[in-house]
């Protein structure tokens, strides 16, 4: 049998069912709908207060007034969830991050406002320390700058409640510190907090991609020279992201999450493949300035590229991606019904 001429006889052709749309369709594999993402926000003080981010353009820092509004166009186009971040002003930062349990801090009076004019959107509070520390790490430090592990956990404790007391549906520790889902787990379970979700942080890497968002909590300058690497993960490592995972399961975490995204769907597909607690994958502000770098250079079509990366989350096993390019792509996914 030839098989090299044209009219040659191939009862395997693969390409069969890629030539009718019907047929794409009806093999896919993997669906992305607008019930996979979940927008980061940055919170601002002020009223009526919108800022630009030089490095992630098309985010905005928003006072709590703006980001309600905004929150209500991402309820209308049926985002479950949003993830916020406080951009604290420097005049109340600490060595010691007093700031980040305060009641009536930045982050707190944001849940409230949010649940209080949308109760039924998802809200997200990113526990951790580095918007309060004089020193922008994500934990309390000794003298020679190392930070604590044990110390930290208390205090994260403390930010946790007071997140949930505000309302906060998903409490998200981002430390990376030992044995703090467990430690919050048992606050929210003594306090009364039984239905208050744990999205833990779990294999979080010590990237570079984080860049923008440092400079969009203004935590970068802070940081300095300095670096994460005595607590966040070795980027060469993937056993290790199935320890960390294992462990905060554990302890009791609802969610957890591999971080950053694109780089590491290998980590989210061995991660989906072991546990049976859903995985979300963060799609960071680098890989977010990466995109829109291109796009702005008319490198690359926004739009496409965007859903096929989002896609490839999905199909790496990832439940749903926390990705700045939310709001835009549940417009896209509308107007494509
Ligand atoms: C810090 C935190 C970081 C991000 C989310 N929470 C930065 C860091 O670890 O330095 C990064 C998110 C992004 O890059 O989009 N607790």
């Amino acid at each position: 049998m030839k098989i090299n001429k044209t009219n040659s006889i191939l009862v395997r052709r693969q390409r069969r069912m890629r030539s009718s749309q019907f047929s794409r369709r009806l093999m896919r594999e993997t669906v992305l709908t607008t019930d996979d993402l979940i927008y980061p926000v940055f919170v601002i003080e002020g009223e009526s207060q919108r800022q630009t981010i030089d490095s992630m353009p098309g985010v905005e820092r928003l006072s709590i007034d703006l980001l309600v509004d905004e929150a209500r166009e991402l309820v209308t186009l049926g985002v479950p969830a949003i993830a916020l971040f406080p951009v604290t002003p420097a005049s109340v930062k600490t060595s010691s991050a007093e700031e980040a349990w305060n009641p009536q801090g930045l982050a707190q009076r944001a849940v409230r406002a949010l649940k209080a004019a949308l109760p039924e959107l998802g809200v997200i509070t990113d526990v951790a320390l580095d918007p309060f520390t004089t020193h922008g790490q994500d934990g309390l430090i000794d003298d020679t700058g190392y930070v604590l592990n044990d110390d930290t956990v208390e205090v994260l404790v403390k930010q946790a409640l007071s997140h949930a007391e505000a309302g906060a549906d998903v409490v998200a520790p981002s430390d990376m510190m030992d044995g703090r889902v467990g430690a919050i787990r048992e606050a929210l379970e003594v306090e009364g907090y039984t239905n208050t979700k744990i999205l833990a942080y779990s294999a979080k890497y010590a990237s570079s991609f984080y860049g923008p968002f440092r400079d969009a909590v203004g935590s970068a300058a802070q940081l300095g020279a300095g670096n994460k690497y005595s607590y966040q993960m070795d980027c060469a490592n993937t056993d290790e992201a199935l320890i960390e995972v294992g462990l905060d399961i554990e302890e009791g975490a609802d969610m957890v999450m591999v971080k950053p995204g694109m780089p590491y769907l290998d980590i989210v597909r061995r991660v989906a493949e072991s546990f049976d607690t859903p995985v979300f994958a963060y799609q960071v502000s680098g890989e977010y300035a990466m995109i829109k770098a291109a796009v702005q250079n008319a490198w690359l079509e926004e739009r496409a590229v965007v859903l096929e990366s989002l896609l490839a989350f999905k199909r790496a096993g990832a439940q749903g991606v926390l990705t700045y390019f939310a709001k835009d792509v549940a417009r896209w996914l509308t107007e494509e019904k």
